[in-house]
């Protein structure tokens, strides 16, 4: 389960490796890898041993594995919440959408978990400086980075463990060179590896906000207009021609749970 789970956090952001919406050089898709016992980038050395609580998103997220059904869905996806005032997501929005969120307790490297209480104000801080307004376009981004990070267990790629590939969304070593660039233009020299690179936008608010920052500066007007509208069209648009993954079904299920939550 572990492994079958985290063997898949190298997916879609995994395929967009170009920092450019179209046309560069991207590297071959991730091949799916076996998995292998100790995690290349093992965090803590004290990490417990995995739980049985990996989140459902992960479980089909590697195109290889698309043809699988989706193994597990969120337990209770998608409760119906009040929208809070002023429309910024909390805590309840993230729990609602998945209440796999509730608690880092049983993540498989706490330092690099966040529950709802820290995602909710982080999410909302990068919705207000990125001007998120649409609610389609929050849910999708609310949803790719609960798929791709494990409903915010994971900050960074493990498996197979590429250097400098993370934050919530999961984003390529060059998408995180240009983000930290943007956020950290006094620090960007000093950081002269992927992962001191990763590292720079690891906090709560850099990683929650990649997501909104790679909408809005590396995939093109149609694209964010698509996700706006909410529909299937927008949301396929989103992940074959910007995110640059493959569109399996096991993705829509977060979607549609943070589009219901939302009020999309
Ligand atoms: C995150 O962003 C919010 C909103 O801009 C801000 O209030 C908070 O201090 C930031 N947190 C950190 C750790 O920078």
């Amino acid at each position: 389960m572990l492994f079958k789970s985290a063997i898949l956090l190298a997916s879609a952001f995994a395929l967009s490796a170009s920092a450019l919406p179209c046309g560069s050089t991207a590297p071959a898709p991730a091949t799916p890898v076996a998995p292998v016992a100790t995690p290349s980038l093992a965090a803590p050395s004290s990490a417990p041993p995995a739980k049985s609580s990996a989140p459902p998103a992960l479980s089909s997220a590697l195109p290889a594995l698309s043809s699988a059904p989706p193994a597990q869905t969120p337990a209770a996806p998608a409760q119906s919440v009040a929208p809070s005032a002023g429309g910024a997501i909390t805590a309840d929005t993230i729990l609602s959408i998945t209440p796999a969120t509730k608690s880092c307790a049983t993540a498989e490297f706490p330092n690099e978990c966040a529950d709802a209480a820290r995602a909710g104000p982080a999410i909302s801080a990068s919705f207000a400086k990125y001007e998120i307004t649409e609610k389609g376009t929050q849910a999708a981004l609310i949803a790719i980075m609960m798929f791709e990070s494990g409903s915010f267990v994971y900050n960074k790629n493990h498996y197979p463990g590429r250097p400098g590939q993370g934050t919530k969304n999961m984003q390529m070593p060059d998408n995180n060179k240009l983000y930290a660039a943007a956020l950290f233009p006094d620090k960007i020299a000093g950081a002269t590896t992927p992962e001191a690179v990763l590292q720079l936008v690891s906090g709560d608010n850099e990683s929650f906000g990649s997501a909104a920052w790679h909408l809005t500066t590396q995939c093109g007007p149609e694209i964010q207009k698509g996700l706006a509208a909410g529909d299937a069209k927008g949301w396929d648009a989103y992940l074959t021609g910007c995110v640059k993954t493959t569109h399996t079904p096991d993705r829509d299920v977060l979607w549609t749970a943070a589009k219901k939550v939302l009020g999309v």
